[in-house]
């Protein structure tokens, strides 16, 4: 049995699993007052990881909706205040457009994050990571001389995806990591002749804010794992997606 096979057999087995890629989108009518309301008050606070809530009513700035106002200011990335009267085919039509650019508007976002900021990270550190190199002067490549190592996901595994989607869905999130690990492997291809090394890391389903509660590794451990295969690298390393484990994770 390969890894890969074992990663697959973990994830049908252990529905628990679903915490960290499962992608919580909520869309409530009527969500100005009463139990809508206090509807999107309880998801938004105790469910995680959460997307966008969707928080649907007729008059979003009459003087019935103040509450839920308040409260998607205290959530301003969670939570989106919609015009929608559901006795009105055209307003649902309205909402429902209005929730699709949302979606890309969180797809820009993302790939802001995740794919424009770590490129531009790269570009404007590296001369004191040549420098770095330089100030070493021994030849090979390792962490203790000069590295980039990008936190990339088992999510970004686009072999992986074709079984893991279904279930676990964070679609700018996926698409965003599977493009920074190819940002990562041209980088790491660009930065070979000044010997820095350039490696992508899964740090494991930790957690986090983002891992969630039932995760499966406290940071301590994750971080340890990490540091340990960071350790370990070397030249043959550069361009490759490890877990914490230094396990190879298939693209
Ligand atoms: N937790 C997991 O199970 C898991 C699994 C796979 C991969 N990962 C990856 O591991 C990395 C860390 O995740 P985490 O679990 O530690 O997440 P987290 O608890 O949600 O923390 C995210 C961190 O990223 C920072 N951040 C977000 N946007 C930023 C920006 N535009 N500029 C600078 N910093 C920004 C946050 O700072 P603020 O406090 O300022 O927002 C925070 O420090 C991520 O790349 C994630 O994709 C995590």
């Amino acid at each position: 049995m390969t890894w890969c096979d074992l990663w697959k057999d973990k994830l049908s087995r252990d529905c628990s699993y679903q915490g960290l890629y499962s992608c919580t989108v909520v869309l409530i009518t009527g969500a100005n007052r009463g139990i809508g309301l206090e509807l999107v008050r309880q998801i938004t606070e105790t469910q995680k990881p959460l997307s966008k809530v969707f928080a649907c009513c007729r008059d979003p700035d009459g003087p019935k909706a103040q509450a839920l106002k308040a409260l998607a200011e205290k959530h301003p990335d969670v939570i989106m205040v919609i015009r929608m009267d559901v006795a009105d085919p055209k307003s649902i039509q309205q909402a429902a457009l209005q929730v699709g650019s949302s979606t890309t508007e969180q797809m820009t976002s993302t790939f802001n994050t995740n794919v424009i900021g770590p490129m531009v990270v790269i570009q404007e550190f590296l001369p004191h990571l040549r420098a770095a190199a330089k100030v070493h002067g021994k030849p090979g490549m390792s962490c203790r001389k000069a590295a980039v190592i990008n936190v990339s996901t088992l999510g970004s595994s686009i072999e992986l995806a074709k079984e893991q989607y279904v279930q676990f869905k964070l679609l700018p999130y996926r698409t965003s990591k599977a493009a920074l690990n190819m940002l990562s492997v041209c980088a790491s291809v660009d930065l070979q002749k000044d010997e820095v090394l350039c490696v992508l890391l899964h740090p494991g389903w930790v957690r986090t804010d983002m891992g969630g509660p039932n995760a499966e590794l406290d940071v301590q451990e994750s971080v340890q794992g990490m540091l340990k295969v960071m350790e370990s690298m070397s030249e043959k390393h550069t361009g490759a997606l490890l877990d914490y484990c230094g396990h190879t994770i298939p693209w």
